[in-house]
């Protein structure tokens, strides 16, 4: 992680010499000339191009560009650019090294890292992929300067999430920092986005495929992934990942306090940021019986148990097994519009 790096680009990704780019239309135009004249592919942007349709085009596009097994593929861009990337680039030739150089603050702090890869299949989010970790994660915080607003506020709900897991100086910080500094990318900003993406490393680093510790990073997305889910059925209403995980940290909140005892200052601090930052804290016109129903869709999709990841405390979470109609009523309260 540093300002500054694109421009370094080549350099900083040898010894791996790059072969091939992915890329999306908004992406490409940052760019750096040091690795324009490589074969590239160009993805229209946005969550539809984590399609079946788009990892074919992408895997004729390698297959044409004559790829071996040790050519080298850079993702850049999102967590779309990198998540569809990452998985062609671990089906060509049964895999092939790649490297990640996420622009979207989603894809700093979160996407790029960590080896999940994926399309979406079936109506399903994220369900073919595969665990193909990058040879390196490259992260310049200056590439956020031209990342859309709503889209940078998305990516703070998951900044906040990896730093309330984390704690300490991560979680000081993170209720520190305000929009400007990310959009300057000064030096709080850039130490915000490295602490994240250590926290996450490290996670990974014990636990790849996702069986134990690794969960925390679920915090907030039990409840975020079932109210971004409903939010797309009905037109117009539609929440960006990240929004919907703000929502979703506050209702684990919620239920850590009613079920645990945890004081309500943990949950008055997160809405203080997250609204501080211009994310949305309620949400009104919520069924719990279709945010429970949509929770086990979910888990149906994804394999697993129905589990809630619970904030005690800065750096300390905690798992509850079985969610019933009373968990949810109590984590959707934390919603209620002047609650
Ligand atoms: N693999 C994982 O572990 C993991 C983790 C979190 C999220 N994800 C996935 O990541 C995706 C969301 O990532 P995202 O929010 O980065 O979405 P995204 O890739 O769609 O990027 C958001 C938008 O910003 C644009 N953009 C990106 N960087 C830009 C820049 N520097 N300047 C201007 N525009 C820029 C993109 O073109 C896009 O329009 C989802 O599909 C999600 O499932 C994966
Ligand atoms: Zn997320």
């Amino acid at each position: 992680v540093a300002t500054g790096l694109l421009a370094r680009l080549p350099a900083a990704l040898a010894p791996a010499t790059p072969a091939f780019v992915v890329a999306d239309e908004n992406t490409l135009p940052l760019l750096p000339p040091a690795l324009a004249h490589l074969p590239r592919h160009v993805l229209p942007p946005g969550e539809a191009s984590k399609s079946w349709a788009e990892l074919e085009r992408l895997l004729l596009a390698l297959d044409a560009a004559g790829l071996d097994r040790d050519s080298h593929l850079v993702a850049f861009g999102g967590g779309v650019v990198t998540d569809l990337a990452g998985l062609a680039a671990s089906l060509h030739r049964r895999g092939i090294p790649w490297s990640a150089v996420p622009t979207s603050l989603v894809g700093q702090v979160d996407a790029a890292c960590g080896g999940k890869t994926a399309i979406d299949f079936a109506g399903g989010k994220n369900t073919i992929g595969s665990f193909h970790p990058p040879r390196a994660v490259l992260v310049d915080p200056a590439a956020l300067a031209s990342l859309p607003g709503e889209h940078l506020r998305a990516g703070l709900a998951e900044v906040l999430k990896t730093a309330l897991i984390a704690g300490g100086e991560l979680y000081a910080r993170t209720l520190e920092l305000d929009l400007p500094a990310l959009v300057r990318a000064d030096a709080r900003a850039t130490a915000v986005i490295a602490g994240c993406l250590s926290v996450k490393d490290g996670l990974v680093r014990r636990d790849l495929h996702d069986h134990g510790p690794r969960r925390a990073l679920n915090l907030g997305h039990t409840f975020g992934h079932a109210l971004e889910a409903l939010s797309l059925r009905t037109p117009g209403a539609g929440l960006l990942h990240g929004e919907a995980v703000a929502l979703g940290l506050l209702c684990a909140a919620r239920v850590a306090g009613t079920r645990r005892g945890v004081g309500a200052g943990l949950e008055h601090r997160l809405r203080d940021r997250l609204s501080a930052w211009g994310l949305g804290t309620t949400r009104s016109g919520l069924d719990p019986d279709a945010v429970l129903a949509e929770m086990r869709r979910d888990k149906k999709r994804r394999g697993g148990r129905l589990t809630l990841i619970l904030p005690l405390a800065p750096g300390r979470v905690e798992v509850l097994e079985g969610l019933d109609d009373d968990v949810v009523r109590i984590g959707l309260g934390a919603l209620t519009p002047g609650c």
